[in-house]
């Protein structure tokens, strides 16, 4: 196995028209991540956090800089990183199975092999029971595991996920983030998770990175040293959602209690 760190992003620059000019979105974005991490985008909205996340799939070109994954430079989307994007994108005519065995389909396997790898990743999700059932007779938390299903099939190095668990209540959202890091233990994929939810970003991260808007940056970086499973109520959780607070300024009674950016 290469030592090449899973992602690095440098010096990315991307703007897009406006009326009168031109909207810097990403400004001289450079980070990397290493195999293995979870690392969470977190910052207001507008801020470039889908932006970055599309330029590091090779969904959209920057306007300079280059993307790097696994050592190779990100042309276009490719085999080796997987988005999961927040409306499932699941097919409705096809059921659950089906739908995790389309994206192995490409690589051609013999169909029992491609039946049998889409039926593990079931099985790792947990929803073996559901196998054959579509997407309208699945609930939400369901088919966020389904399409969470269907990309760890694809047996990705890079796992992007713009904010997966935003639509969930807060138990299927708990349980989904426990699910997770489960999964990330046993396969370890590396992930980022683009999120809003400062205690998401708490409870799932190595590291998060700070973003603000204007021109969207990468304002701080801070690695969350805090032993697994994380409690919510204990004092480092607590320590460490502070720390991001004052990032944004919000800290004070008020904001300290119900926070979403
Ligand atoms: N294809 C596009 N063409 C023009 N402007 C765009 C395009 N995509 C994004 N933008 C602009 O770039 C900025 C950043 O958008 P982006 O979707 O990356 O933000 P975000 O941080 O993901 O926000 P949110 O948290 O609301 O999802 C916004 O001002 C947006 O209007
Ligand atoms: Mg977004």
């Amino acid at each position: 196995m290469s030592h090449l760190p899973a992602v690095q992003a440098e010096r990315l620059d991307k703007s897009f028209p406006r009326e009168g000019g031109a909207e810097r979105v990403l400004d001289n974005i450079d980070f990397t991540v290493h195999k293995g991490e979870i690392v969470s985008l977190l910052g207001p909205s507008g801020c470039g956090k889908s932006t970055l996340l599309n330029v590091l799939g090779g969904f959209e070109k920057a306007d300079s800089g280059a993307v790097l994954i696994g050592g190779e430079p990100v042309v276009r989307p490719s085999r080796k990183c997987v988005m999961l994007f927040q409306d499932y994108g699941l097919l409705p005519w096809r059921s659950l199975l089906g739908n995790v065995e389309l994206g192995l389909e490409p690589l051609k396997l013999p169909k029992q092999e491609q039946r049998e790898r889409a039926m593990r990743y079931v099985k790792l999700v947990g929803l073996e029971d559901k196998s054959a059932s579509f997407p309208h007779q699945l609930s939400g938390g369901m088919k966020q595991r389904a399409a969470l299903a269907r990309a760890l099939a694809m047996q990705p190095e890079l796992l992007l996920m713009d904010e997966p668990f935003a639509a969930l209540d807060t138990f299927t959202r708990y349980a989904l983030q426990d699910e997770l890091l489960r999964i990330h233990a046993k396969e370890r994929v590396t992930v980022m998770i683009v999120t809003h939810d400062i205690d998401e970003a708490v409870y799932l991260s190595d590291r998060v990175l700070i973003m603000q808007p204007s021109p969207g940056r990468v304002a701080k970086e801070i690695a969350i040293d805090a032993a697994r499973p994380r409690d919510r109520g204990h004092g480092d959780f607590q320590h460490y959602r502070k720390l991001i607070l004052e990032q944004f300024r919000f800290t004070g009674s008020a904001a300290e209690e119900e926070f979403t950016i």
